[in-house]
This record gives C-alpha cells, structure tokens and sequence, in this order.
C-alpha cells in the first residue's frame, strides 16, 4: 500500500455549484471537478452514448469536460468516437505513462481518457494500482469543470470503486424489465455495502417522457420499501434512430444531428445538470477512495 497518510492532507471540498470559476486564476483555484458516474445493473442501456452525448452538450455549455472511460476490460469510448488512440489506461497501469500523456481530444474539446478493451487483467486491479492511478487523476480534475465517468455494467469491485468516488451516481436503465431488475439490484449493493444514501435515475431509449416517469414511479415503489437509498429523477432520453446512425459512422448524434429528438434531450439534460448543485460532501477525489479502500480492506 501507499504510505502516504491522506488523512493529513486537506481535503479540497467541491464548490458547491462544481463548476470552475472563470474569474479564479489557476493558482486560486484549489476545487476539484464535478465528478459523475454513468453506471448500470444491465448492459447495453446506453452509458457510453450518454456519457460522450452529455460531454459533448456541456463542452458546448463552455465547461471542460473530461471523460473517462472507466469500463477497464472492454472500453469503448474510442470507437464510438472514432478515435484511435495509442497508448491507454493500461499503459498508465504498467507505470509506462503518465494519465496526462494519453490524454485524447473529443468532438467539441472534450478530452478522453481512452480503456483498454480485452486485457482482462485491468478487471481485477491491485489496491496499489488503484490508489496509483486514481492518485494521478486527482491531480489532473483539478483543472477540469466536468469529469464523466463511463463505467462498466454491473456490481462488481471496479465498477463500485468508481461509483464511490463519484460526487453524483447516475444509474441508467431502459424501459425493459430485466434493465429494472438490475439497476435494483445494482442500488441494493450501493446502499448495503458501500452505505450510499442516494443516486440518480436517467431512463434512456423512452418512447415518450410519460414512459420514463413510469419506470422512476415503479422503481421506487420497490427501493422506498426495502432499501435505504434515496433516487433523484434526472429525466429520460427519447429513443432515436439517429443515435445507431450515429454510432455506425464513428460520430456523436449531438455532433451529426443536433436537431434530433435524442440530441435535444442531451442538451436539455446537460441544462438542467449545470443547474443543480452537487452534493458537497467531500468525494470526487482520492482522498475519499483511499478511506474506502481502507474500510474494505483487511491491511
Ligand atoms: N436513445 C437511444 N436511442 C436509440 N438507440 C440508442 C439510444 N441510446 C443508446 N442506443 C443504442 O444502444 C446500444 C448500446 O449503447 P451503449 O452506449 O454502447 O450502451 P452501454 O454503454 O450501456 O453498454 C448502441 O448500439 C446505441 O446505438
Ligand atoms: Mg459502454
């Protein structure tokens, strides 16, 4: 383990809107970015989409995002992106390179942090190799607005490992019922082991807005009597033709078609989202990780 005690370190705490402050120089400014995780119980519910959509929507808002892809074994940020990028987090893990040096450029100024897809040893990282490299990349946020994560589906460690750090958790489900079983299940695990008070819920890929309303209503009928997490509703993104479009030809659908119904629910969510205050307790960053790692790890 790394020696260093983080406990006697300050713990920058977020601004309470998370965003940067034009009038701040950097020296000033000693914040940490808005940190949110897009996660998911099922797979294939549309996180990378929504991740790189809402990106690009606030880079257009004038925030610095930076995206990281966070599905370690099976990333694929840079494909949707048509980037090609050539080194990943792997190489950072193997000590090779510094986060800051396999840093991507996105559509509209984005930076990304590109995953490495098929080495299954990044699915199972050492305590050391996590606290490494979140280590490093607390130094970087300190000079972005937004920091997105892309998360793996599921409830394994990596995946709750990044859900924690998070200032904001945003679970994403379809309308489909094994997608509601699984974000249960998914907030189960996030209120009884890792003691998570609450998260949002953004329903994707509705046929209308009433549809998404109706999946948070039944969603919480059922975590309100067995669980002690409390659900925000976010919204929900329309289905769209567009995006596949998109996805096939390696584009965004903000990027291709910004009048279309999905954009402009990307929009209206990056809108509403700069306009809410984050929580301000004092997660977004390694300090809090390595009090979770120390929590849950015999030493
Ligand atoms: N709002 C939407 N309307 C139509 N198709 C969508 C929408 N969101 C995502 N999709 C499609 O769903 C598939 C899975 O999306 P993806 O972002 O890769 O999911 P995940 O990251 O959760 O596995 C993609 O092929 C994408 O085109
Ligand atoms: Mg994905």
């Amino acid at each position: 383990m790394i020696v260093k005690d983080p406990s006697k370190k300050v713990i920058p705490l977020p601004r309470r809107d998370g965003l940067g402050d034009a009038g701040e120089t950097s020296r000033q400014r000693k914040t940490h970015a808005r940190v949110i995780a897009i996660t998911s119980g099922k797979g294939g519910v549309g996180k990378t989409n929504i991740v790189a959509n809402l990106g690009f929507a606030f880079s257009n808002l004038g925030k610095k995002v930076l995206v990281l892809d966070a599905d370690l074994g099976l990333g694929n940020m840079d494909v949707l992106l048509g980037i090609a990028p050539k080194f990943n987090i792997s190489h950072v893990i193997r000590g090779e390179k510094s986060i800051a040096d396999i840093l991507e450029k996105g559509p509209g100024k984005m930076r990304i942090l590109p995953a490495s897809s098929g080495i299954q040893e990044l699915t199972h990282l050492t305590n050391d190799q996590k606290v490494q490299f979140l280590t490093d990349l607390d130094r970087l946020i300190d000079d972005v607005d937004i920091l997105l994560i892309d998360t793996a589906a599921g409830i394994s460690t990596n995946v709750m490992d990044f859900n924690v750090m998070a200032h904001e958790i945003v679970v994403v489900v379809s309308p489909e019922p094994t997608s509601i079983t699984d974000a249960y299940a998914l907030m189960k695990v996030l209120s009884l082991k890792y003691a998570e008070k609450s998260c949002k819920l953004l329903v994707n890929m509705v046929a209308s807005a009433r549809e998404g309303e109706d999946v948070f209503r039944q969603l919480v009928l059922v975590t309100d009597r067995f669980l002690d997490i409390h659900i925000d509703y976010l919204g929900s993104v329309l289905y769209d033709d567009k995006v596949t479009r998109g996805v096939k030809r390696q584009r965004l659908v903000s990027d291709l078609y910004p009048d279309s119904k999905a954009s402009r629910c990307f929009m209206d969510l990056a809108r509403r989202m700069a306009m809410t205050k984050p929580s301000s307790r004092p997660k977004g960053n390694t300090n809090f990780f390595w009090h979770h790692l120390v929590r849950t790890t015999p030493m």
